[in-house]
């Protein structure tokens, strides 16, 4: 979507993404974050951090955020896995992606028969007064939902996955407890990552001058955010993994119009998880090989497909 209509819609939901509007969040998500641990610690020491933590944090986060049932999670899981699968045949994606809208209308429907004071009610509340279209609504709520948690779990699985891999950064990260030293560590980490891995596809509509050269109106662009994470020019050394570089500067999130709303509570998630992970699970390690992890090469967005961790009990 373009430009008017694009703003249009994002400027309904762009208060509920403030940074102070997500921090006030921040107990909320430590206590699903500390609920997971929790379990974990009384399961064992070995488990696996992506079915156990890394994506039930954002899942459940998005699930409060949007007022939906905690229950629905793995039916959002499983749909959005296929949506983003490029291995899936198109009927599978179009399945997907016709069970998450129904979802997405569902509870709309829902939360305009029973208000819950959360963004899905507010939208319904939209709808109702002829500000939004019942269509745009359902695309909204579908947007947060795909784009909400698969992202950030692949992110806190990786994060800590190479923290594990780089000790003497773990060791950093473990004596840095003031919160911009956590923050600071979270953006290297997605810079480093950088889990959107496919360049974002544009047409440009004009013709753009840039560094030398002309984009002719009408050209396809490949917007490599992975690259640009990179390139030495804006980073030092940028193949180094580096927590206390200032990393702030990155496009793990996009630029532009379209860059990643969800951002400020992405942030608040990944600095919850991993500064609670390493600390109330001493001694955290690879139970396995690197060379036996699976890594999410076929998929939209980087991740692992489960990352088996073991940590040593007091
Ligand atoms: C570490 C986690 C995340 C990463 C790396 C990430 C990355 C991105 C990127 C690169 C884009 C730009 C897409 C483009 O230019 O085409 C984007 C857009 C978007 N993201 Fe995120 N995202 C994350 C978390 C979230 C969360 C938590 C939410 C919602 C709760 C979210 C919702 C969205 C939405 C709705 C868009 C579309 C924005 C628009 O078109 O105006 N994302 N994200």
């Amino acid at each position: 979507m373009d430009n008017p209509d694009h703003d249009a819609l994002r400027r309904m939901i762009t208060a509920d993404f403030t940074v102070k509007r997500v921090e006030s969040l921040r107990p909320a998500i430590q206590s699903i974050v500390d609920g997971l641990i929790d379990s974990i610690i009384v399961d064992g020491s070995d488990f696996d951090l992506v079915s156990r933590f890394a994506l039930p944090v954002p899942s459940h986060v998005i699930c409060v955020f949007l007022g939906a049932p905690l229950e629905d999670q793995g039916f959002f899981q499983e749909r959005t896995r296929s949506l983003i699968d490029r291995a899936s045949t198109p009927a599978e994606t179009a399945r997907a992606s016709i069970d998450l809208r129904g979802y997405a209308r569902e509870l709309l429907d829902t939360k305009r028969r029973m208000p819950t004071g959360d963004l899905t009610s507010r939208l319904s509340v939209l709808v109702q007064q002829e500000r939004l279209s019942d269509i745009d609504a359902v695309e909204i709520v579908l947007s947060l939902i795909v784009g909400g948690h698969e992202t950030t779990a692949n992110m806190i699985a990786l994060g800590t996955l190479a923290l594990l891999q780089h000790p003497e950064q773990l060791a950093r990260f473990r004596a840095g407890t003031e919160p911009q030293e956590i923050a600071g560590a979270a953006e290297e980490l997605l810079r480093y990552l950088n889990i959107p891995h496919i360049g974002r596809r544009r047409v440009a509509l004009a013709d753009i001058a840039l560094d030398g050269s002309v984009i002719q109106a009408g050209s396809g662009v490949i917007f490599a955010n992975d690259i640009a994470n990179r390139d030495p020019r804006a980073f030092k050394h940028p193949d180094d993994l580096d927590i206390r570089r200032h990393a702030e500067h990155h496009l793990a999130f996009g630029f532009g119009i379209h860059q990643c709303i969800g951002q400020p509570l992405a942030r608040v998630e990944l600095q919850v998880a991993y500064e609670t992970l390493f600390r109330r699970l001493p001694g955290l390690r690879l139970v396995s090989s690197i060379d036996e992890v699976e890594f999410k090469t076929d998929m939209i967005n980087y991740g692992v497909w489960s990352l088996p961790l073991s940590w040593n009990r007091g």
